[in-house]
């Protein structure tokens, strides 16, 4: 964490802002590559719908990574930024057979991820080439609302489906060469990514023109200090065995493909926000900064942890303190945690802020989105404008003018 830089971004280019530092999600991606090693054919998908500026999307195509997508408007950011259209997955759900049909006619490789848009796609491309997201049936995630494999979940195709799916195959109905799972976000144990990675392997076996697999995201990066983690050797460990065995069987060779978001980039991104005031009550001290979920929800939506740093005041005797936002209902950043003594003006700096920060962030209680900026080669860039009042009244009528 390079304290005099983010200091430094705070002073220069004021609060509320978020900061990433590239190096970081550099080296990220190199400790990703060192963990997968001995597979002969993989390639790391950055899910964009984590973080999507511009800059870090050019920068992580250089670094040689391709991208993992969600809608249309991804793709298309996608390829703004230079990725070529055979760098560019595309795993929807829940969208209109049109977009699909948008997708495909741009050429990127379609994750289908329900029976019944299977079913569209192959009254009208039976012979292309496409991949299924496979819903596995395994709970796994930080929280409900990021655990989708489970068999209550809108995710993938349920197993029960592949029976039929494999007649389509026979009938040159259609023609599935990859096969996908997304399990959940901020998995902690790894036997529920090995029972995942397992089960895809199998199924593999079934289909007669599987090219690759793809395990989607869902690696969990420890944000405190103890924090569980998922043990990536030993992920890829069981990656390389399924593997292998695939091809013992089979004679095949697969590509593998990753999605990860939050290990990307988790990490490397710096909410920096400044107090308003310190408010004393019965049990609190608040410390109100100059935001809200409206910027920063992961901790409101999920209760997830983000350690804070008291910029200001480093090393001072911590107290305890409850930061919390301006939004007009609870917005609660942190409770009751220990934190160098925090005073009026003081710039509060929350960690693992890259990874679904900005990209979550919106205009409630008509508040502007912050600015964003990267440091790179040891310099600080602003790589988004914070937005003003125009751009809240930009695209409304005013039907009474
Ligand atoms: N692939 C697919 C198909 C996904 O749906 C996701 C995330 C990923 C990859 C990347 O997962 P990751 O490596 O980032 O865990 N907003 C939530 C996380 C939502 C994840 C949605 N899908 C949060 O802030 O915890």
């Amino acid at each position: 964490m390079n304290i005099k830089k983010l200091q430094e971004a705070a002073s220069n280019f004021g609060t509320p802002v978020y900061v990433y530092d590239l190096s970081i999600i550099e080296s990220q991606y190199n400790k990703l590559q060192n963990a997968f090693k001995n597979i002969d054919n993989y390639k790391i998908h950055f899910a964009s719908k984590s973080l999507s500026n511009i800059s870090i999307l050019k920068f992580i195509k250089n670094l040689g990574l391709g991208l993992d997508t969600v809608s249309i408007e991804e793709i298309k950011i996608g390829i703004k930024c230079g990725f070529s259209i055979d760098e560019i997955l595309y795993t929807p759900n829940g969208v209109s057979f049109s977009e699909i049909l948008e997708a495909k006619s741009l050429g990127v490789k379609i994750n289908l991820d329900s029976f019944e848009s299977v079913q569209d796609f192959s009254k009208r491309y039976s012979n292309h080439p496409v991949s299924i997201r496979i819903n596995p049936g395994i709970y796994a995630g930080g929280n409900e609302n990021i655990s989708v494999g489970h068999s209550n979940s809108k995710f993938g195709i349920p197993e029960e489906f592949i029976t039929d799916l494999i007649k389509m195959e026979e009938k040159k109905q259609i023609k599935i060469t990859g096969l996908h799972i997304h399990t959940g976000s901020d998995i902690t144990k790894n036997n529920q990514f090995d029972e995942g990675i397992k089960k895809i392997f199998s199924i593999a076996t079934k289909f007669k023109n599987i090219e690759s697999i793809d395990l989607g995201g869902g690696i969990k990066i420890p944000y405190f200090l103890g924090d569980t983690k998922t043990n990536l050797k030993d992920y890829a460990r069981v990656v390389e065995l399924e593997y292998q065995k695939y091809k013992n069987i089979t004679g095949k060779d697969l590509k593998l493909i990753l999605e990860p978001g939050k290990y990307l980039v988790s990490d490397s991104g710096y909410f920096i926000t400044k107090v308003n005031y310190i408010k004393k009550s019965k049990n609190n001290f608040f410390a109100q900064v100059n935001s809200g979920f409206n910027h920063f929800i992961r901790p409101t939506l999920y209760k997830s942890y983000h350690e804070v740093i008291n910029l200001s005041n480093l090393n001072d005797k911590k107290e305890e303190y409850t930061v919390v936002g301006y939004i007009c209902e609870k917005d609660t950043f942190a409770k009751k945690r220990m934190i160098s003594k925090i005073s009026k003006d003081d710039i509060l700096c929350f960690k693992n802020a890259g990874a679904y920060g900005f990209n979550m962030s919106s205009n409630y209680n008509s508040r502007l989105r912050p600015a964003e900026l990267c440091i790179h080669d040891g310099k600080i860039k602003k790589i988004r404008e914070e937005e003003n009042l125009e751009d809240l009244l930009n695209n409304q009528i005013d039907v009474f003018d």
